[in-house]
């Protein structure tokens, strides 16, 4: 048990483990969200597209394995019932049930920018109070921000497509 650990934070303990579960939570469902988006998809630049989904995925991934052992250390317990998942996420789920890249990246996108905005949260809540939270939470926001200008790009790259198409039709 992690006895030093926990007396050394300088911040409400219960309330810092509930917003990492919320981290947690949202972490399994981005990295659901991108990996089957990935299965699914159709469109131009799909391969391309589908293996960083999936890159994300996985960071996604050890984003979520980063904060269960953080949890654990702090003395607290992540989420271990499925459903409670979705019911502790408040960056919402969405569904790829319109499977057009576009739209993939579209929802993916919005999901980073709350990530990230959960991350800049977390780094200001542990900021001087809580030294490896922080670290871990600094971390994370740096690759958040990474796979928003990544996916975003995408997004850049097929409506600029779309453009010159309509360009030379004219
Ligand atoms: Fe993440
Ligand atoms: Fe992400």
């Amino acid at each position: 048990m992690g006895e030093m650990a926990q007396k050394i934070i300088k911040l409400d303990r219960g309330e810092l483990i509930r917003e990492l579960n919320v981290a947690f939570a949202e972490e399994w469902l981005a990295y659901y969200q991108y990996w089957i988006g990935a299965q699914v998809m159709v469109g131009p630049m799909r391969p391309l597209i589908a293996d960083e989904f999936i890159e994300h995925a996985n960071e996604e991934l050890k984003h979520a394995q980063w904060l269960s052992d953080r949890i654990i250390q702090l003395g607290g317990k992540p989420v271990i019932d499925f459903a409670d998942l979705q019911r502790t996420a408040q960056c919402k789920y969405e569904a790829p049930d319109k499977p057009y890249v576009m739209n993939l990246i579209e929802q993916n996108v919005v999901a980073e920018r709350c990530a990230i905005a959960r991350y800049q949260k977390i780094c200001d809540m542990t900021f001087g109070k809580d030294y490896e939270t922080y670290r871990m939470s600094a971390k994370i926001l740096k690759e958040e921000i990474e796979h928003e200008q990544e996916i975003g790009d995408f997004s850049d790259d097929l409506r600029a497509g779309a453009e010159l198409h309509d360009n030379l039709e004219k």
